[in-house]
């Protein structure tokens, strides 16, 4: 059973990896595959963290200054998922292209340091391994669902619209939606 920061840290990795070659290669062709591996990559750790773990922070943080950390991380997806479709958008050729990498590379640093020097040591003094286990299962699960929409083409268009939905709702409402999601994780560890 996969641990839920192990899990995180992983995919850390390999996203930080993809970002540097981004900055490295020069060929177009090369520039528009790992722009198309970065935004899969990116996507579904972001969706993960903002529908399982973020959520299973907040409840667990709820009543500490730490809380303050998922409303500051939760912005800083917002950052990135501007950013992206802008760096898609540009022409592989270009200094603009080369600008928006270098940027996207630095948010996403920031970003991860922060996680794993704050967030994740903060969780791990509030939850004990075993809870950390079962929100890793979450997580699994639902990234198994979420590969598998960018695997198969039909499901694709689901995954299209659930991130134009996603798009036109404001980050008040999607601190809220994880709001609901940690009242119903902390009611049901209450209830054990
Ligand atoms: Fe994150
Ligand atoms: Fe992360």
């Amino acid at each position: 059973m996969p641990n839920a920061i192990t899990m995180l840290k992983a995919d850390h990795v390999k996203v930080k990896r993809l970002l540097n070659e981004l900055n490295e290669v020069t060929a177009p062709k090369q520039r528009e595959s790992l722009v198309a591996q970065i935004e899969r990559e990116l996507k579904t750790h972001t969706q993960i963290e903002e529908e399982v773990f973020y959520p299973a922070f907040k409840a667990a943080a709820e009543k500490t200054d730490a809380v303050d950390m998922f409303y500051e991380a939760a912005e800083e997806h917002h950052l990135v998922d501007m950013v992206l479709p802008a760096l898609k958008a540009a022409n592989p050729k270009s200094h603009e292209f080369e600008a928006k990498a270098k940027v996207i590379k630095e948010l996403v640093e920031h970003h991860v340091k922060e996680e794993e020097n704050e967030m994740f040591p903060k969780m791990r003094q509030l939850v004990g391994e075993e809870q950390l286990r079962e929100i890793g299962d979450l997580m699994q699960a639902r990234r198994e669902q979420i590969e598998a929409m960018w695997d198969h083409p039909i499901l694709r268009q689901v995954k299209k619209a659930q991130s134009a939905a996603g798009k036109l709702m404001p980050t008040k409402v999607k601190t809220a939606k994880a709001a609901v999601i940690s009242k119903v994780m902390g009611d049901r560890s209450e209830a054990r």
